[in-house]
């Protein structure tokens, strides 16, 4: 039997699909340690795991190196690679927004041009240009997007929003919402026809859990 390889989205989601895969029956204890090793193994299911950065997660798996991946649906719309998406495994709810000061609401609702910062430019442009058709200039950043709209870099920012503490705290508020997003689980084209017995179980039985 070959190793089936998970890639997972380093933080909070690898720690809750570890948990979820535990519940099915596949572990990996070696991962609980502390260590900096980068790759686990359970030898006797003939698994691998390796935690990566998030916008990393989709090309591992385009490319083969891992046959499963969980990352957000955030990171799925934004990289755009070609992998089947089989499963919402129903935590890391949040959703992408547009937001910015409460007097952008018009602005917005008429088109006219705005400048949008955000770490999610496709996301960003399909939704301005084939979405609303609007006139916008996205700006790429990495982090802290908040920022942005505050110090006037940007009229108004495309982000993630959770419990909506960060826009809040600085005096930002939700304008419109783009869509719903939580954890996914992503599967290798390839491996999804040469392993089809093993992932196929494996998406069931968590079906069953995340009902
Ligand atoms: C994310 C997101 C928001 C914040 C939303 O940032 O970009 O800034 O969390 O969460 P809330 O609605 O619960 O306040 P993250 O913490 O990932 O860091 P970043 O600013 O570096 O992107």
């Amino acid at each position: 039997m070959r190793y089936l390889t998970f890639a997972l989205a380093k933080g909070r989601l690898a720690k809750k699909a570890l948990a979820l895969l535990e519940q099915i029956g596949i572990t990996c204890d070696e991962m609980k340690s502390d260590t900096r090793k980068l790759i686990f193994t359970n030898e006797e299911l003939k698994c691998r795991f390796f935690l990566a950065k998030a916008s990393d997660v989709p090309t591992y798996v385009e490319y083969g190196a891992a046959d499963i991946g969980v990352v957000g649906k955030d990171t799925i719309l934004e990289e755009k690679k070609n992998l089947y998406e089989v499963l919402d495994l129903g935590f890391g709810k949040c959703r992408m927004i547009v937001a910015g000061p409460k007097e952008m609401k018009d602005v917005l609702e008429q088109g006219g041009a705005i400048r949008v910062a955000t770490k999610y430019p496709n996301i960003a442009k399909d939704y301005f240009y084939n979405h609303k058709s609007q006139k916008a200039e996205i700006i790429k950043l990495n982090g802290s997007i908040e920022l942005a709209p505050l110090v006037g870099l940007s009229e108004v920012i495309v982000d993630i929003v959770e419990t909506g503490t960060t826009l809040k705290d600085n005096g930002l508020v939700v304008l419109e919402e783009i869509c719903p997003l939580s954890a996914r689980m992503v599967v290798n084209r390839v491996s999804m026809k040469m392993e089809n017995e093993r992932i196929s179980q494996m998406i069931k039985g968590l079906r069953e859990l995340t009902k």
